[in-house]
């Protein structure tokens, strides 16, 4: 029986962080044998917002250390296909159908990308920025996707994918699967200033790939529960980011409970549960440093990664496009020529013309 198929992935913007690993990579690499996944480098939605030279050189840097995390953390490019999004054709095509399909205020409606806007510091709604979702929309149905395993902040755009699939087959006959969403156990990871959302631009993340030191570092200066300005004042657990960490990456549930217990009566110091949550963090990501050392060392195997498995989805690309196509009525003329228009051509002896009958069916 064939599996049931994931996409999913991220817009090349650096290196990962744990808000990354608790929203989505932690779903990636549990599902990967039970699903066949495909993982977008999403380049051309960084184009919404981010599109000069620069920007773009950059991006290609900032692709690699993506995928390097990505194996890091335990995606196996022999299981599962990474990919590059502007190498797809398809997918460009497919954007432009799915725009018919959706309005202005449908889009309008959605505050994740009012908050791109405002992050860009845009002015105004860029038209691309607008069909973020659309295009997102165009990457999950493009392999017929089953599962979306994404962060809360992606959800919405999920929704809007489910609509646009629903909308295609009832216009023109079941062709897509409509997807489902999968969000973490940690639906959104707080950064450690204690702002809603771990993000490299806030400067409030801490990095798959940050060394001890660093991580040390980022706890240390780590915001609390900002009533407690002595330790024996009794401290507030819930949201604190420094027990939301705890719960997210410490494995040892005796020694957090303990903790708790004693921060709620004022019977711990901050630096106490932060040196414990620094121990926690670095053990976990301890592995991931030595994997992330390994493929370092591996000259040329991210390219390789990302080569193989663009050919192997521009496949399901180009399949789903037909299929798109034909469920539309839209195949006709270029591989399909009348019986009259080809006698013509024949005449003609073009060359053109000769690729167009060759290509009947
Ligand atoms: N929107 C995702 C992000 O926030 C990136 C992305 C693009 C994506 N296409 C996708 C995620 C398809 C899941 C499925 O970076």
């Amino acid at each position: 029986m064939n599996k049931k198929r994931i996409l999913t992935g991220d817009r090349p913007t650096g290196k990962l962080h744990l808000g990354h690993y608790v929203g989505s990579i932690v779903n990636r690499v549990r599902l990967q044998d039970e699903y066949e996944s495909f993982f977008i480098i999403a380049d051309l939605h960084v184009l919404t917002t981010k599109n000069s030279k620069d920007d773009i050189f950059e991006m290609r840097q900032n692709m690699t250390e993506m995928v390097i995390d990505y194996l890091a953390c335990g995606i196996d490019p022999a299981k599962s296909v990474i990919y590059l999004q502007s190498a797809i054709h398809a997918v460009y095509e497919m954007n432009l159908i799915f725009e018919m399909l959706t309005t202005v205020p449908r889009l309008s409606r959605l505050p994740s990308l009012k908050d791109m806007a405002r992050a860009a510091h845009l002015n105004e709604m860029p038209f691309g920025l607008l069909g973020y979702p659309v295009l997102q929309a165009a990457d999950i149905l493009m392999p017929r996707a089953h599962l979306v395993p994404v962060g809360k902040d992606n959800e919405s755009h999920v929704e809007i994918t489910r609509e646009l699939a629903r909308r295609f087959n009832y216009l023109y006959g079941e062709t897509l699967p409509v997807p489902e969403v999968l969000v973490g156990d940690v639906p959104t990871l707080v950064g450690t200033d204690g702002k809603a959302k771990m993000s490299k631009s806030l400067g409030n993340a801490i990095l798959l790939s940050d060394d001890s030191k660093t991580v040390a570092k980022k706890i240390r200066n780590m915001y609390t529960d900002p009533k407690r300005v002595h330790a024996d004042i009794p401290g507030t657990v819930e949201g604190n980011p420094v027990f939301v960490y705890h719960d997210a990456f410490n494995p040892d549930k005796a020694e957090i409970d303990d903790l708790k217990t004693r921060y709620r009566s004022g019977k711990v110091g901050d630096v106490e549960v932060k040196e414990k949550l620094t121990v926690a963090i670095n053990n976990f990501l301890d592995p991931i440093r030595e994997k992330r050392a390994e493929i370092e060392a591996d000259s040329g195997l991210v390219e390789q990664v990302i080569y193989e498995g663009t050919v192997r989805i521009n496949k399901e690309a180009e399949a789903t496009l037909l299929a798109m196509k034909k469920a539309m009525g839209l195949t006709g003329n270029w591989n399909k020529i009348s019986r009259k228009g080809r006698k013509r051509l024949e005449k003609k002896g073009s060359v053109m013309g000769e690729t167009a009958v060759s290509q009947t069916n």
